[in-house]
């Protein structure tokens, strides 16, 4: 047997698990779903469920990955026996329908490059534009253009790039969003948009939970990756002096910064703009920034490089989608990774076709794989590690930590109970709501 590869460095695994974090779920979804649960109330719970169950289920991933060293569905066949390798296929499908609707708006920001450096971005026009952009032949075409670069890049198995993307995205990100949401603050209208953003009315929070809960869970699920086993498999070459627990931490914080800081951004632009966020959609973020780099000095050129970023933090995340499906295909099936990774994709392609041309099935593909799939995932996966395998999680999730004390089991108590009967509500919740 070939010796398997470790990570060369600590920030090696980081970088990629952010890689795979960091995307468009930060930038995109999350502020769209911030505004059509009300602000602040999403905003507040979403922080709590981040903390509360994110993290929490980051490590069940870990744990596993880490003590099996091998690819989803591997682990769970060396781990567990019967039904229990079958949350295998809960991880391929949801992987296989988010790909095909994530690349479409991936394509969308590669639109979005090519109207900054032709200078063409409107404010009073933008939400029009925006209506040409996202359907269409243009937008199967952008579609067909990321989906290609995710093949080339899986099939070739050249994902070293990754730690380089990585290092040089995630401070792009930062940087750029930073240098926007203090233009955003300057705006007129800046104070409303924060107290829409920013502070909960318990009122809110009392009348809508049954609603803004399940969204915020599925929200944290999509934007920590979870659910479909890629943090298994980086985590798969973690070496076992790492404490699991601290890098969760960092990968749960970088990326809720991130989230957190598109909405400091979009708000106050939109408030400025006098749309209303609620309404927005999964256009909001293309809308405000749209119409804040049209008034910026230089907007076009900063535009370009902003949603150029994002596009490559789009395909960092895709890359690691199309990783576990692919590596599903070539150990189950015996398929080859080229011939594997270009079936599944344009398989992918075609599935998205639809959402490229109608936004309905953005919600729709969303809603299934997001808000039921990725839940459902991480609630077989918790309960298999919390119930089936805690001996082996206690010893795993231990490693690497120094005072070590009674902290693995109450991280395993709260996986077992409390994780995993909210899971239970929440999945049901959103499948009741679909
Ligand atoms: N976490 C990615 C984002 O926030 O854009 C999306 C994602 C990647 C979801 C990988 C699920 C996944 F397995
Ligand atoms: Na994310």
């Amino acid at each position: 047997m070939v010796q398997r590869e470790t990570w060369a460095t600590r920030a090696g695994f980081i970088l990629a698990a952010v890689g795979s974090a960091v995307g468009l779920g930060n930038i995109w979804r999350f502020p769209y779903q911030v505004g059509e649960q009300g602000g602040a109330a999403f905003l507040f719970i979403y922080l709590l469920l981040i903390v509360m169950i994110g993290f929490p289920v980051i490590l069940v991933e870990f744990v596993v990955g880490r003590n099996t060293e091998r690819n989803p569905v591997g682990a769970l066949k060396r781990l567990g026996s019967g039904a229990w390798t079958k949350i295998g296929w809960v991880f391929v499908t949801a992987g296989f329908v988010i790909l095909s609707y994530y690349s479409v708006v991936a394509g969308w920001t590669l639109r979005y490059v090519l109207l900054g450096l032709q200078g063409q971005y409107t404010a009073d026009g933008a939400p029009a534009q925006f209506g040409e952009v996202a359907t269409g032949l243009d937008a199967v075409l952008l579609h067909a253009i990321f989906m290609a670069a995710v093949i080339a890049i899986v099939a070739l198995g050249i994902e070293r790039g990754i730690e380089l993307s990585v290092k040089v995205m995630v401070p792009a990100i930062i940087a750029i969003s930073i240098g926007l949401a203090v233009y955003a603050f300057t705006l007129e209208g800046a104070g409303d948009a924060y107290a829409y953003y920013l502070s909960p009315e318990l009122s809110t929070i009392t009348s809508q939970w049954t609603t803004i809960l399940p969204a915020a869970a599925a929200q944290a699920f999509f934007t920590l990756s979870l659910g479909m086993g890629v943090m298994i498999t980086y985590a798969s070459y973690l070496g076992e002096d790492r404490n699991l627990a601290e890098d969760a931490g960092i990968i749960a914080g970088l990326d809720t910064f991130i989230a957190f800081l598109a909405g400091l951004i979009a708000f106050p632009i939109l408030f400025a703009a006098g749309i209303e966020p609620g309404a927005s959609g999964p256009a909001l973020i293309f809308v405000s920034l749209a119409a804040a780099f049209a008034e910026l000095p230089l907007g076009g050129i900063l535009g370009a490089i902003f949603f150029g970023t994002v596009a490559i933090a789009a395909l960092s995340s895709a890359i690691s989608i199309m990783e576990v499906v692919v590596s599903y295909m070539i150990d189950e099936r015996g398929v080859g990774r080229v011939p594997a990774t270009v079936a599944l994709g344009v398989a992918m392609f075609v599935v998205g076709v639809p959402a490229a041309l109608d936004l309905i099935f953005i919600d729709l593909y969303d809603g299934f794989a997001n808000s039921i799939l990725l839940m459902l995932g991480g609630l077989l996966l918790s309960i298999f590690v919390g119930w089936i395998i805690p001996d082996l999680a206690i010893e795993e999730v231990s490693k690497g930590i120094k005072d070590v004390g009674s902290l693995g089991v109450a991280w395993l108590w709260f996986i077992r109970i409390p994780v995993v009967l909210a899971l239970i509500v929440l999945v049901a919740l959103n499948a009741w709501d679909y």
